[in-house]
């Protein structure tokens, strides 16, 4: 298994680029396949989830290449395909495939989804949005299968849930009529996926909203998009330095939108500052604790940030408590924490973290994509070496990770296991 190896300790601080985002890439190349030629995508991160994914895009007709960033795929020759486990299996965002293929011919089909394991993540609303778009779905032991074209209709999600709001829209840009999603969700990578259609030519109104309204045109057209930054993996950088006393200059930074993640940076005292592409990290002399920090739907607290701020306030002084509302078992890094000697614990859906002044090395293990560079952020700052395992987790979400933190500072390296 591959691991990363840190000597901890060190002051983190320096000018760092911002990769491309994960979860605005995924749905963005289920959505090339609706284009039907050929789309060019700028900032497109290097990173094992969008690998996957353009891996079962191949078995499906669909041929890509990436290099420094940027990706060209053809969609011209897309067929429909069944993804069984091996390829679906792998990310969550293979689920987006459903949408855009049913879409594009009338007919999808694919294994029940991976990706990481943080709660049950049924696709139970994947289903109910298909089915609002007047197309037959069965869900059958081998996966969903879907049929018919879809044709416009209203969608009510009774949860915001982001890849449900994503099928809807790419299985409803493409249908007869119009189409009303409501009780969308509002997170910056759904409003991503919807600039990035309105370019190919869809009509898509109410973007960023709880009501996304589609008016369904005959076809897209070959497109060119640049991808924004990733605001999760800035949050990430940004922890770095406010947990190791230090600032962090994070380029590439345009359009990406901090909402709900700046507001705990400032919480602990960090200072932000932003121009038009850069953003600056500054740490306080003491990070202060949170008394309640609740995780839920865009534009509050993102989960995707829980396990990161879990690990700063593992540092802080005084008592935080950390309520995660979205996925019901996201508590993995509690336990490894534990081995590092935080005083952290999990009751249910709570973290409840006493600050300590020091955490000191161990060999801990990654559960999950954003765990795993919790406890890098937890290493980074560490008395003493650690190892953390499972760094196929985290090559998931972050490209070279040990480069960046390198550039910041940190003793770093990976050692690669296949
Ligand atoms: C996306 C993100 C993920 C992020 C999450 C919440 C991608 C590729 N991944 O995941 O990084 O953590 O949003 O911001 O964009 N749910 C159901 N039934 C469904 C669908 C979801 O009950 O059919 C539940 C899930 O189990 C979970 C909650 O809804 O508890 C949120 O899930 P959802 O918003 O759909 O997240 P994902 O799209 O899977």
């Amino acid at each position: 298994m591959s691991y990363i190896t840190i000597e901890g300790g060190n002051k983190l601080e320096g000018d760092i680029p911002l990769q491309g985002s994960k979860n605005a890439t995924l749905p963005i190349l289920a959505a090339s396949v609706l284009c039907n030629g050929t789309v060019i995508l700028k900032n497109c991160p290097d990173i094992t989830d969008v690998r996957e994914m353009l891996h079962a895009l191949s078995y499906a007709g669909v041929r890509s290449s990436l290099h420094d960033g940027i990706l060209e795929l053809d969609t011209s020759n897309a067929v429909p395909c069944y993804f069984g486990p091996e390829l679906a299996g792998k990310t969550r965002g293979g689920v987006l495939l459903l949408g855009a293929f049913t879409g594009r011919f009338g007919e999808a089909g694919m294994a029940y989804p991976g990706g990481c394991v943080i709660g049950a993540r049924p696709i139970d609303l994947h289903c109910k949005v298909l089915r609002d778009l007047h197309t037959t779905l069965t869900e059958e032991e081998e996966g969903v299968f879907v049929k018919g074209k879809p044709g416009g209709g209203h969608v009510f999600l009774s949860y915001p849930s982001v890849g449900a709001t994503e099928n809807a829209v790419l299985a409803a840009v493409c249908a007869g009529g119009r189409t009303v999603i409501s009780g969308a969700a509002m997170e910056p990578e759904v409003s991503e996926l919807c600039r990035f259609l309105n370019r190919a030519g869809a009509k898509i109104s109410g973007i960023g909203t709880r009501h996304i309204v589609i008016d369904g045109v005959r076809r897209l057209h070959e497109t060119e998009y640049t991808i924004t930054g990733d605001r999760i993996v800035a949050g990430t950088y940004l922890a770095a330095a406010a947990m190791s006393g230090g600032e962090v200059i994070l380029r590439k930074t345009r359009r990406v939108c901090m909402k709900g993640i700046f507001e705990s940076f400032r919480a602990v005292g960090a200072r932000i500052y932003r121009d038009c592409d850069t953003l600056v990290l500054k740490a306080p002399d003491t990070l202060h604790s949170i008394p309640e920090l609740v995780t839920a739907p865009f534009p509050a607290f993102p989960t995707d940030m829980q396990s990161q701020m879990t690990a700063l306030l593992s540092v802080a002084k005084g008592d935080s408590r950390i309520y995660e509302t979205v996925f019901e078992s996201r508590f993995g890094v509690v336990t490894e924490l534990q081995k590092m000697g935080a005083d952290v614990r999990n009751r249910g859906r709570f973290a409840l973290i006493h600050g300590v002044e020091k955490l000191h090395g161990a060999s801990v293990a990654a559960s999950d994509l954003r765990s795993g560079a919790a406890l890098v952020l937890a290493a980074a700052v560490a008395e003493g070496q650690s190892k953390v395992y499972g760094y196929d987790f985290i090559a998931r979400g972050y490209e070279d990770i040990c480069g960046i933190f390198r550039l910041l500072g940190a003793r770093i390296e990976i050692t690669e296991e296949k």
